[in-house]
């Protein structure tokens, strides 16, 4: 166990952000930072014991601010796409940027993941609780929205992050965490070695602008078929319309899944050993593969990011879920608690 926080630079108007160390029994590090209550560093041992950061990150909140990928980032109020980036609630329609071919995608350029939280260490819990009020129409959602997310590493090596919140009025809360994972270390390669499970029997089928259609797709003699552990890059380049729509897989996975707390996903690293597990009461996970991570994205250490060096699992509700009846719905009602947690586990 142990705490740290140092400066982790400055933005342009000079607002100063904060980097959080915590430590566990077993040598396992993580770094936080209240910039986008983003995750920098997740330093896990191998079966060898050799250490390796398995987060891509950057050096300091600059590069944060200047670079695009959502690197680590807590994304609100909704994560994922709305299409057309507009949406009714309670018969009153609300807009919000299209930042992505007429939709919305991760709440626009005022998202969660490029504000400073206010932040809350407690070494003695080995937590870090970040804080937001996010105002009434903020990024376009109608309500107030206290939001809480409460990063927690245990000895068990599992990262914790937990969220809570409430609005004053009906709105959509829909936060994910978009950490990008390679378990052989953040600057070894593509992750299209690691092998992969999802205990999902279905994904949501989406349009050439990656917004859902509406239709379950079912798993089943497809190139997104995970219930079998198999490589990620195995099937990444077939002809499959799917896959051509995401340029690899960028899909949301409908889990089998009643909402409560359980084991979703499973990711191992050849080379390593080392090994993730997802853990979430989400009905959705997003996997991301890193299709359009670009080279001039300077990582951490100086080390040049490239296309499918890292894979994202961001537990949600579906994608455009608020214009979908068959999908649960992402609105909150005012007065009622958000409560949602996902565990990252490695070993
Ligand atoms: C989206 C991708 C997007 C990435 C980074 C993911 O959640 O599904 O399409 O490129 O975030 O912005």
């Amino acid at each position: 166990m142990g705490m740290k926080i140092s400066r982790f630079g400055k933005l342009q108007d000079g607002r100063e952000a904060h980097l959080v160390t915590l430590a566990n029994a077993n040598g396992m590090t993580i770094e936080v930072t209240d910039y986008g209550a983003t995750l920098v560093s997740a330093v896990v041992p191998a079966k060898d014991g050799t250490c390796a950061d398995v987060v891509l990150g950057y050096a300091d909140v600059t590069d944060y601010a200047k670079n695009g990928g959502y690197l680590g980032a807590v994304i609100g109020r909704c994560g994922n796409r709305i299409g057309g980036a507009e949406f009714s609630i309670n018969g009153v329609s609300y807009k919000m940027e299209k930042n992505e071919n007429g939709n919305n995608l991760h709440s626009g350029p005022n998202g969660y993941d490029s504000i400073i939280w206010e932040m809350k260490a407690d070494a003695e819990k080995n937590t870090v609780e970040f804080s937001h009020h996010s105002p009434d129409m903020d990024q376009g959602f109608p309500g107030n929205f206290d939001i809480t997310v409460t990063y927690t590493l245990t000895d068990e090596n599992e990262i914790r992050i937990a969220y809570k919140g409430k609005a004053d009025q009906d709105t959509i809360a829909n936060l994910t965490n978009h950490s990008y994972f390679n378990l052989e270390g953040h600057d070894s390669g593509t992750i299209l070695e690691h092998v992969l499970w999802i205990d999902a029997d279905a994904i949501t089928e989406a349009d050439a602008e990656s917004i859902p259609t509406g239709r379950l797709l079912p798993v089943e003699g497809t190139p997104f078929d995970f219930r079998t552990p198999k490589p990620i890059g195995q099937d990444i380049e077939q002809d499959n319309e799917q896959l051509k729509n995401g340029g690899g897989y960028d899909h949301n996975f409908a889990l089998n899944t009643d909402g409560s707390m359980k084991k979703v996903a499973c990711v191992k690293a050849p080379a390593s050993g080392r090994t993730m597990e997802v853990y979430t009461d989400c009905v959705g996970m997003q996997l991301y593969t890193g299709n359009f991570i670009e080279d001039t994205q300077i990582g951490k250490d100086g080390r040049a990011y490239h296309k499918r060096m890292g894979f994202c699992l961001e537990t949600q509700f579906f994608p455009d879920a608020i214009h979908h009846e068959n999908f649960k719905s992402p609105v909150l009602k005012a007065g009622e608690t958000y409560e949602t947690t996902t565990i990252y586990k490695f070993s």
